[in-house]
């Protein structure tokens, strides 16, 4: 059947969606699949009623315009057309981070502290609450777009100005001074497989979106812990993940305590970056999944 590639669309992140689109669609046609690629869901509505499109591969990034956010996938299941990834709840739920937070810690599961800000909410007494350093943070962005680390109470106005211009809560999230690490996510045999861990080493303070798409200076390691702690990390995103209602594939993000060696779950990202520079495929190679097998798998676990 015809693969439809579903990539750009208007979010923030349509530059990143892109890339990550030509790279599936170029791996999807080199194992000999019938796929095109499609920009944004007006456009995939169409292709589906002009009878072209069999099964969807999303790689559609972020809210608003964007696929990760559930209402591509009830389109996709009220059109009666299968995709890949995530299913309505675990899409909605973990495109905003507030009640992905929520979820994880009624299940016991380990996540930085953090304040929900409303607007008109008072930022300075929530800084006092959890803390400085603190990030500020669109509840439903994706590759760092909006996202701020404070240190100083002086920088909060502008932060939370900054975070304001995305659509949706923000949130004020405690900085765990550390590494930051992550998990990608791979139904594999019909069991969703936590790939090798990958430790971050940013050139600069922190992963912001210049250190995941532009800079070259950034290091990965593969796997990013050893022995039991690598154990301890693949666990804990296999069960963020699941908890989370989230299928098929995904990439679940941590930060690591310097000191302590805790492990914190941050978020999790159903239509994970395919770019050049992104995680989910470097994970993938680790064991021995080169990219067109990894897009090939994606597109076996799609849901119909
Ligand atoms: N949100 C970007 C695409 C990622 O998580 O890779
Ligand atoms: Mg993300």
């Amino acid at each position: 059947g015809r693969v439809a590639v579903l990539m750009g669309g208007t979010s923030a992140e349509r530059e990143v969606s892109l890339d990550s689109g030509r790279n599936v669609l170029e791996a999807l046609r080199s194992r000999g699949i019938d796929a095109f690629a499609v920009d944004g869901v007006p456009a995939l509505v169409d292709a589906i009623r002009a009878g072209s499109v069999d099964r969807v591969f999303n790689i559609l990034h972020g809210n608003k315009g964007g696929g990760e956010d559930g209402v591509l996938q009830g389109l996709c299941e009220a059109l009666g057309v299968p995709y890949t990834g995530s299913n309505v709840l675990g899409s909605a739920l973990t495109m905003d981070k507030i009640r992905t937070k929520q979820v994880w810690l009624s299940e016991g599961l380990p996540t930085p502290r953090y304040v929900r800000l409303a607007p008109g909410a008072d930022v300075h007494a929530a800084a006092r609450e959890l803390g400085l350093p603190v990030f500020i943070k669109p509840s439903s962005e994706g590759s760092s777009v909006g996202v701020s680390r404070v240190l100083a109470e002086s920088d909060l106005d502008a932060a939370v100005e900054h975070a304001a211009h995305y659509p949706g809560e923000l949130l004020m999230e405690q900085l765990i001074d550390g590494e930051e690490l992550t998990v990608p996510m791979l139904l594999i045999g019909g069991k969703h497989v936590a790939l090798p861990s990958i430790r971050i080493v940013p050139k600069g303070e922190w992963y912001d979106y210049h250190a995941k798409y532009i800079s070259d200076d950034t290091q990965y390691l593969c796997p990013g812990l050893e022995g039991a702690e690598e154990d301890t990390i693949r666990h804990l995103a296999r069960e963020a993940f699941v908890s989370a209602g989230c299928h098929g594939w995904g990439r679940v993000d941590f930060m690591r305590d310097r000191s302590t060696g805790a492990l914190y779950l941050l978020e999790v990202n159903t239509a994970p970056g395919m770019t050049s520079h992104s995680l989910v495929p470097k994970a993938a190679r680790q064991v021995g999944i080169e990219f067109d097998e990894l897009c090939w798998r994606v597109l076996e676990s799609s849901l119909a």
